[in-house]
């Protein structure tokens, strides 16, 4: 005891992120303290008889053992309230002012003393129950937001306030909620991260995340409250990806939790992010976005927490009817925080020498994705969207094998593609969607009842060039019959003119349904007459001569979300060079015929 006062406990040893501390007080497992004169925040993780073993989610290096500890009284918790979108938080979802790498040591959550406009949506003498919306909140500008009566909340409002501005922490409605219990609302709560926001019911997912990306929407679809990953190799185009599906993907609230990656990796969406429109309202994206930044050269505690902070944070707004998206880069990154501090804490290593508890932890996060019936009776989802990025792009080792089990969508990036600069670098012959059944109504709805029957003739396709392309190195693709090299020809097209599409473009960044419609049946009906004309003895030369064949390739970049309309004059070329080709055909026929 270093100032007289009397401690909960004291530091025994301190080792990186982790310390024992022996315990005057018995703590809680999951019970925050704060630690040392500084009072860092940490977490107590083990309790062996008198002594607790604490994770430390700042810079330990000034510790020292002796130092004190103390309780807190309750679990690792985050307030949730109104100021958290359009800005940038470190792990623990203390704001991260963009000047300071870091947040000073030990400061809490206090309110920052901002005013929101608060309009209320209850009476005196209404009863409010879970997770009941008793408030509406704007800050300038920003979209509208909702005060939520906390989870674990019922009662008669006995006061409200009127309309105003208020901070985010001060009372405005309180409840009584019988045996002489009053309780007081404010705009935000705090919400323990390591524990689901309970909901009504889970419900089935039932239309698309729509993402403006081909090779996912068309091919690869992933649900509205459902969980997708994305392994790949270090340049293969995660990051870009999860940015992309950040800027165009419709949901209403994107969390982006960067997790361990480095700083100049977290650098282009801190830097980005701030500065881009979003692209539906022409408001900044931050305005719908919530940035939880966790570089690799913050403390490794905080990254492993960062994880949990960001789903609860999702559930928050899911939990308000909204459509929330949350991308993680990297999952990797934060399974590799669970080693470190797994090692420090002496468990036995498992597979590659992460803990036995990596797959369970990775279902927890998964598993808190969902499409639901919010408390308050209101439709919501949160779907999660992780980046997986495996040492060398090896996607047998055990974070992608248990990421597997636990996802629905699995979009594998692949380094050779990436290399040829096809992007996205999504492999078709590698990924899968499990949520293609749900959407088959989604596609349906939009006039393409045939979309499930499409999909799968592309991606036969693309497996039978993968088989063909194999033989044809040994043979040479000339030994190939006729009908086989224009499996070759359907499928480069499917490449080239629909999976491709690239993030940078300006027409050709986000494809809508109608688009995607219009493409995918356009390269159907080119495989139609193609085959049509190789069964009337075509060669598969003069069909890939065909000057249409190069505007087929460009479609995505020539015609734009404005131009639908050109789409017919393509399909009208198409048709007629298809014509000429087998009218010229009949006609050399006839003439060598006379
Ligand atoms: N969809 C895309 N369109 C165009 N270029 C891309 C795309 N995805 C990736 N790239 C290129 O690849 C580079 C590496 O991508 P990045 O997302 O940083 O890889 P990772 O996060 O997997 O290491 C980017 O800087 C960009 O030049
Ligand atoms: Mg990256």
């Amino acid at each position: 005891m270093t100032d007289g006062h009397v401690h909960d406990a004291v530091i025994n040893s301190i080792s990186g992120p982790v310390l024992r501390a022996t315990m005057r007080m018995p703590f809680h497992i999951n019970e925050a303290v704060k630690v040392g004169p500084q009072r860092l925040l940490g977490e107590v993780i083990r309790i062996n008889g008198s002594e607790s073993v604490i994770q430390v989610y700042e810079d330990t290096s000034g510790l020292k053992p002796g130092d004190p500890v103390n309780a807190t009284g309750s679990p690792l918790a985050v307030k949730l309230g109104p100021g958290m979108l359009g800005n940038i938080f470190d792990g623990l979802l203390r704001p991260l002012k963009q000047q300071g790498r870091y947040v000073k040591p030990g400061i809490g959550d206090k309110t920052n003393g901002e005013t929101y406009r608060f309009s209320p949506l209850v009476e005196e003498g209404d009863l409010i129950t879970r997770g009941t919306l008793f408030g509406s909140v704007t800050r300038k500008h920003a979209r509208l937001q909702r005060c939520m009566a906390p989870p674990d909340c019922d009662g008669r409002v006995v006061s409200i306030k009127p309309a105003g501005e208020y901070t985010d922490d001060e009372t405005l409605c309180v409840l009584d909620c019988g045996d002489n219990e009053v309780r007081e609302l404010s705009m935000s709560h705090y919400w323990p991260v390591r524990q689901p926001r309970p909901v009504l019911q889970r419900r089935p997912v039932k239309g698309p995340l729509f993402t403006g990306q081909r090779i996912l929407d068309s091919i690869f679809p992933v649900g509205c409250g459902s969980r997708a990953a994305m392994p790949g190799g270090f340049g293969t185009g995660k990051t870009v990806l999860q940015e992309t599906l950040a800027k165009w993907c419709d949901a209403d609230v994107i969390i982006y939790v960067g997790c361990g990656e480095r700083g100049n990796e977290m650098a282009s969406v801190l830097h980005d992010f701030p500065s881009l429109e979003d692209p539906r309202t022409g408001r900044p994206l931050m305005e719908r976005t919530v940035i939880i930044a966790n570089t690799s050269n913050m403390p490794v505690a905080a990254r492993e927490a960062s994880i949990y902070t960001a789903v609860t944070v999702g559930e928050y707004f899911r939990d308000m009817g909204l459509r929330v998206a949350l991308m993680a880069d990297s999952t990797s990154r934060w399974a590799e925080a669970l080693r470190e501090i797994s090692g420090r804490l002496g468990e036995l290593p498992g597979e590659a020498g992460y803990p036995a508890y990596l797959s369970s932890r990775q279902a927890d996060f998964y598993e808190r994705a969902a499409n639901v019936s919010t408390l308050s009776g209101k439709a919501g989802s949160l779907t999660i969207i992780g980046a997986v990025s495996p040492p060398s792009a090896d996607f047998s080792e055990p974070v992608t094998t248990h990421t597997k089990r636990y996802v629905h969508c699995f979009w594998g990036l692949d380094a050779v593609r990436a290399q040829a600069r096809f992007y996205p670098a999504i492999h078709p012959l590698q990924s899968y969607s499990r949520d293609v059944d749900a959407l088959n109504h989604f596609w349906s709805q939009h006039g393409h009842p045939t979309w499930g029957r499409q999909r799968q003739k592309f991606l036969a396709l693309l497996e039978e060039q993968a088989r063909l392309e194999r033989m044809a190195r040994i043979i040479g693709k000339d030994a190939l019959p006729p009908r086989q090299q224009h499996v070759l020809l359907c499928a480069e097209l499917i490449n080239e003119a629909f999976l491709r599409q690239s993030a940078f473009s300006e027409v050709d960044r986000y494809c809508s349904a109608e688009r995607q419609i219009e493409m995918m049946q356009m390269i159907s009906r080119f495989i139609r007459l193609s085959r049509n004309a190789i069964e009337l003895d075509h060669s598969v030369e003069s069909i890939s001569a065909l000057p249409v064949m190069r505007k087929l390739r460009r479609m995505g970049e020539d015609i734009g979300e404005d131009e639908l309309d050109d789409f017919e004059d393509l399909r009208d070329e198409l048709d007629e060079a298809f014509e000429q080709l087998t009218r010229s055909a009949k006609y050399e026929a006839e003439r060598d015929e006379g």
